[in-house]
């Protein structure tokens, strides 16, 4: 049991998801972790302190002051947790958390925390967008703590997007993974993933391609290896090189070469994510000398590539099989519609009608779907996306 003895302070603020923090509570116990629970004066109208002190199996603060008089010693309580959990955190919380407001024990206690603090947001959609809401999540990365983000869906309002406090199991998944020595967490594990454009030849200099850089790709690789996995890294054409010596990268041109050198592979992986922009058409013939410019037009004539992520998906066994769709319109139908085609267990989806996201940026902005659910993320580094993927995948393979 990866949490056992750890002292697990949640903070339970006034949100419709507090009912949601019972069933977190068990898991921690489960897990063999010690439980101590403080909620703001609103969170009571949520949930009973009956059923969390039950769970928790200790009192439950909310008060500077117990009962005859007694001092609820908010910094004895935050010098005692090992992590410092506030789910659901309300923007109302967040804000007083980020600018040092001090009205409540669970402030108080917040403030005199020397433990990593893990923040899970929940709130109606359009204050979780709201650009002081953005901003106060920010600034609480900045300070050190990790935000466990909203997941999208129906909300208490009736309104549907990004707001929903993530699963309790994806909090405690996180806080295990915190946890693991090292943060190893992809140790034993073999991870497959396409990078780069494919070039298709037309003749000995010209070729159809694209405008993928491989920087999405190279970024999970890294990322899988610094999680300790084996990585097998099969790119198209690009200028970049693994900094990490033990990423196997294996270099190919066309989408015919990166399917042939998939397969000497992927019958070993554990995970396998197609990061490859492959081209969907490639010329019938190869001019074998380069072609004269002697006519006023020139017909190509393409043919079909394999699909390789669909031909993954067919053979899929042991493998969590992650593809990426890349969109300009009908994002979100046409993304599910590649989940359910190629037997994907995930898809994650850039369009490029947002500013910052896809080809060649540094950044990109992704939502992920499984066939149950969506995640929503906002433009971040290539480093900080591969980061954001190989924990959604984590957090479903290996709890
Ligand atoms: O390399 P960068 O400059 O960093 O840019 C990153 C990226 C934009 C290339 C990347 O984030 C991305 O979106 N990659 C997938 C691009 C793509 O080809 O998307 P698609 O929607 O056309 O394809 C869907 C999926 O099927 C992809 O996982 C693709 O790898 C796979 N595919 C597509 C066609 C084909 N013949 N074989 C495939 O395996």
């Amino acid at each position: 049991m990866s949490l056992q003895d750890k002292k697990i302070l949640i903070g339970i603020t006034g949100g419709i998801a507090a009912y949601k923090i019972s069933f977190l509570i068990r898991d921690f116990v489960k897990q063999g972790a010690e439980v101590q629970v403080i909620m703001t004066p609103s969170a009571r109208t949520f949930v009973s302190e009956l059923t969390l002190a039950t769970l928790s199996k200790n009192p439950v603060y909310s008060d500077f002051y117990g009962e005859n008089g007694t001092w609820n010693n908010h910094v004895e309580l935050g010098m005692w947790a090992d992590a410092m959990i506030i789910a659901p955190c309300t923007a109302n919380t967040l804000s007083k958390m980020v600018h040092g407001q001090c009205d409540h024990l669970l402030l108080a206690t917040y403030l005199s925390a020397r433990c990593p603090v893990f923040i899970a947001p929940a709130m109606d959609l359009d204050m979780y967008a709201h650009p002081s809401t953005r901003q106060n999540l920010e600034m609480a990365e900045d300070f050190g703590h990790i935000v466990i983000p909203a997941e999208e869906g129906e909300l208490a309002s009736g309104l549907v997007g990004p707001g929903r406090m993530a699963e309790p199991e994806t909090i405690l998944y996180a806080v295990k993974n915190y946890f693991l020595p090292q943060h190893k967490s992809l140790q034993g594990k073999t991870v497959l993933i396409t990078a780069g454009p494919t070039y298709e030849a037309i003749d000995p200099v010209r070729f159809i391609g694209n405008h993928s850089s491989g920087k999405m790709g190279f970024e999970l690789a890294k990322e899988a290896a610094a999680r300790g996995a084996k990585v097998i890294l099969v790119s198209g054409p690009t200028a970049l090189v693994p900094e990490n010596r033990e990423i196997d990268l294996h270099r190919v041109t066309s989408a015919a070469e990166m399917l042939d050198e998939v397969f000497k592979h992927y019958h070993h992986a554990d995970i396998a994510i197609a990061s490859a922009a492959v081209a969907d058409y490639a010329p019938k013939e190869i001019a074998p000398e380069k072609i004269k410019k002697n006519d006023d037009h020139l017909t190509i004539e393409l043919v079909k590539n394999p699909d390789i992520l669909k031909t993954m998906g067919a053979q899929k066994k042991q493998q969590f099989l992650v593809g990426f769709a890349l969109e300009t319109q009908n994002e979100e139908a046409n993304a599910l519609a590649k989940l359910e085609k190629k037997n994907l267990d995930m898809i994650v989806l850039n369009s490029l009608r947002d500013e910052g996201a896809g080809f060649k940026n540094d950044t990109n902005r992704i939502t992920i779907f499984t066939k149950q659910e969506q995640i929503g993320f906002d433009l971040k580094s290539k480093k900080e996306v591969a980061a954001d993927i190989l924990d959604a995948v984590e957090m479903r393979l290996l709890k």
